[in-house]
């Protein structure tokens, strides 16, 4: 019985866990995903400085009460609908859970959105990514 239930509590908390991905596998599938090659090590280096290539991190509440969510660590107020019923703009029109799945199509689809309004320096560890970059094509 005992062992039953440690089961059970398995089942339940590995979803939660999510995907942890890598430079190699997120540089393959974004690009399946059409994003361009010579963007890829910039994207790569960013998810590992934001989440370390976990789809499903929600960081700690920053100071103005918001939070950032997966891969790329997007912001509940601006990008995606938190589910406690918090106001967002919502502007990548997804609830902030869809950018936690282990499918990283939304969260790419969020992101260049992002990258695509307000550059790459709208990631506060852009400065870690900004100069020249190993690159990419090992993984191809
Ligand atoms: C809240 O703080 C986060 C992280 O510093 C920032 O990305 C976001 O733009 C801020 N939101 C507002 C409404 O000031
Ligand atoms: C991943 O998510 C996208 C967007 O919701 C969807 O179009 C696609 O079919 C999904 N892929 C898989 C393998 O489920």
């Amino acid at each position: 019985m005992k062992f039953f239930v440690v089961l059970l509590a398995l089942a339940f908390a590995a979803p939660a866990l999510g995907r942890t991905m890598n430079r190699c596998s997120l540089a393959r599938e974004m690009a399946s995903l059409g994003v361009p090659r010579d963007q890829l090590a910039r994207w790569t280096c960013l998810a590992q400085h934001e989440s370390s290539y976990r789809t499903h991190v929600v960081g700690p509440t920053n100071s103005n009460g918001s939070n950032d969510y997966g891969l790329f660590q997007i912001n509940n107020y601006y990008w995606c609908q938190p589910a406690n019923g918090r106001f967002s703009h919502n502007e990548c029109k997804l609830s902030c859970n869809a950018l936690l799945t282990d499918n990283i199509t939304n969260s790419v689809r969020c992101a260049q959105k992002v990258q695509k309004a307000q550059g790459w320096a709208a990631w506060s560890t852009w400065k870690f990514c900004s100069g020249s970059l190993p690159s990419i094509n090992e993984c191809f």
